[in-house]
């Protein structure tokens, strides 16, 4: 499902279930100590889905271990992204040549708890938000937002290293075409050679899932 909102030349892989068999690294079984079962099986699900997208690149398997403030540490030349939610996990890679950084999101189809969205939108991005719940009931609109942010996040912290705040970055949804665009709120530092002034993606909403997905390809 992930690989349609995904450029071609980012190589990804989902899992809709846990397999018992997925064999982990040691420094990834220290690292998960006496983690809790839900955590154990998110994140060794998510290795899997990790390996197996590295290996389409023609990556040997290795540890996939979390970096600075929880970021995943890929092989080097690599670039990726890691979700998982309730009922699904996956990862995206892409070679560093063919990609600056990815972020991907999975979120329930279902609305944020109350008093989320206030916190986590601003006042344009409610109106848009009503506008699409207008056009298009059937989805949580707040719930794809939310996920379009993380993605945004997942996407510009390999780059800068830095915080954003969910107040800096201004999404817009294009109910048409299955896009979206964040606007920075904040000057970006300079990466890959040029100062970014806000991201694209693109999201998808079927079987009670919501999945968003950030590119940023190398400036030319
Ligand atoms: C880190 C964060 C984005 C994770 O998102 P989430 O929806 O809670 O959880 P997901 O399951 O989708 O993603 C978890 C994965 O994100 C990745 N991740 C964690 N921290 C990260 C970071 N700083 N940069 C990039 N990826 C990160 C990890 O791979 C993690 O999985 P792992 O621990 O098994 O390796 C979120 O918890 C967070 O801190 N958000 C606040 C910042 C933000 O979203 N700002 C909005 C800017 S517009």
């Amino acid at each position: 499902m992930i690989e349609e909102i995904l450029p071609a030349r980012v190589a990804c892989a989902e899992a809709f279930g846990d397999p018992p068999d997925t064999v982990l690294f040691p420094e990834e079984e220290a690292l998960l100590g006496r983690a809790v079962e839900k955590r154990r099986r998110e994140f060794a699900t998510a290795r899997g889905c990790a390996r197996s997208a590295l290996a389409a690149l023609g990556v040997a398997p290795a540890p996939i271990l979390p970096g600075e403030r929880g970021a995943p540490c890929w092989p080097p030349g690599v670039v990726g992204s890691i979700t998982h939610c309730a009922g699904y996990r996956a990862a995206a890679v892409a070679r560093a040549r063919d990609m600056l950084s990815i972020g991907v999101d999975a979120e329930p189809d279902e609305d944020l708890p109350d008093g989320v969205l206030a916190a986590v939108s601003l006042p344009g991005e409610r109106a848009r938000l009503r506008d699409l719940a207008a056009a298009a009931p059937g989805t949580c609109w707040d719930r794809l937002l939310f996920s379009a942010k993380e993605s945004v996040y997942k996407a510009w912290f390999p780059l800068t290293g830095r915080w954003l705040g969910f107040e800096d970055a201004d999404i817009t949804v294009n109910l048409a075409d299955g896009t979206f665009g964040a606007r920075l709120r904040v000057t970006a530092p300079e990466a890959g050679g040029s100062r970014l002034a806000g991201f694209t993606g693109r999201w998808l909403a079927r079987d009670g899932l919501i999945m968003t997905a950030v590119t940023v390809p190398p400036r030319t």
